[in-house]
């Protein structure tokens, strides 16, 4: 017989992602999962759906955190969560590029470690693929609008030719370990990919800047003995983030509802 019970939800990050996620938790829109708590590195206010804690506070009171802060927070707080039995729901997959990290938390418990599909589809797939034997090509490109790509580390040169694009203008290409470091909010998908896939150093990865991109659009391309894949999105940026696409927060929550068993889910 299936029991049912509630997961207790702690959310870390009350940004973009996180005020789509809390709202709906809050509105008990994923069955069998309740939001108890926040986690943020500011003053949230009394608009805030649940009670801000602090980290310490919100491991003693939830069964599940969802990370949607930033890579750093995986880095810092991942294996503490999952070594206090909390298991743990993870946004920013680019923290993945660090392969110590992907092994600790993929080893630590007794808390559970889960990534969301975040804007990508098809990653389901491509995992399941792997267990045919290993994909020989496997390339994504990612293209968004200039502003959004914008990096400290960039040079006046490679700046002015963003700024001043008229059409498309590759900023970057290189390996799904490499890539996400240099762009940190807006390359979680190339290492999800990586995730999929099971080799950062496997996937190829282009990334563009386009003026005309109000779509941010995601490509990839996969190929083995077996078969062929191509998975293509254009999502509209979030209005307050536009390195985030707005579909991302529905995407946790499509994960979270999984994670708390919701019946007719496709897994
Ligand atoms: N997997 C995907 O497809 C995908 C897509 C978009 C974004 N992301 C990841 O999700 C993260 C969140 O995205 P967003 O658009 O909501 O960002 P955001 O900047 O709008 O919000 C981040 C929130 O986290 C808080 N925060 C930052 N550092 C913190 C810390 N150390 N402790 C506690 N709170 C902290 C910030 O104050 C802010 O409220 C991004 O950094 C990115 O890594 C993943």
């Amino acid at each position: 017989m299936t029991t049912v019970t509630t997961r207790h939800v702690g959310l870390i990050g009350w940004g973009a992602i996180g005020r789509v996620v809390a709202a709906a938790l809050a509105r008990r829109q994923v069955p069998g999962a309740e939001l108890v708590c926040l986690v943020d590195n500011r003053p949230l206010g009394e608009a805030a759906p649940a009670p801000q804690v602090s980290f310490e506070e919100a491991l003693e009171r939830c069964d599940l955190i969802v990370e949607a802060a930033g890579q750093g927070v995986v880095r810092a707080r991942g294996e503490r969560v999952l070594a206090s039995g909390t298991d743990l729901l993870v946004a920013s997959t680019g923290a993945l590029t660090d392969d110590g990290l992907t092994k600790r938390l993929l080893t630590t418990g007794p808390g559970r470690v889960y990534f969301t599909g975040g804007a990508l589809g098809g990653l389901d797939l491509l995992q399941a693929v792997r267990s045919l034997g290993p994909l020989d090509d496997v390339r994504l490109t990612t293209t968004k609008l200039p502003a959004t790509l914008e990096q400290p580390w960039m040079d006046d040169e490679l700046l002015t030719r963003m700024r001043t694009a008229t059409g498309p203008v590759e900023v970057m290409s290189g390996t799904a370990r490499e890539v996400p470091v240099k762009f940190p909010r807006s390359t979680n998908v190339a290492a999800s990919v990586a995730l999929a896939v099971g080799d950062l150093d496997a996937v190829r990865v282009r990334v563009v800047a386009d003026p005309a991109a109000h779509h941010t659009r995601h490509s990839v391309e996969a190929r083995g003995a077996h078969g062929s894949y191509r998975f293509e999105v254009a999502h509209l940026p979030d209005p307050g983030n536009p390195a985030t696409s707005q579909v991302v927060p529905y995407a946790v929550l499509r994960s979270l509802g999984a994670i708390a068993g919701r019946t007719g889910q496709i897994l």
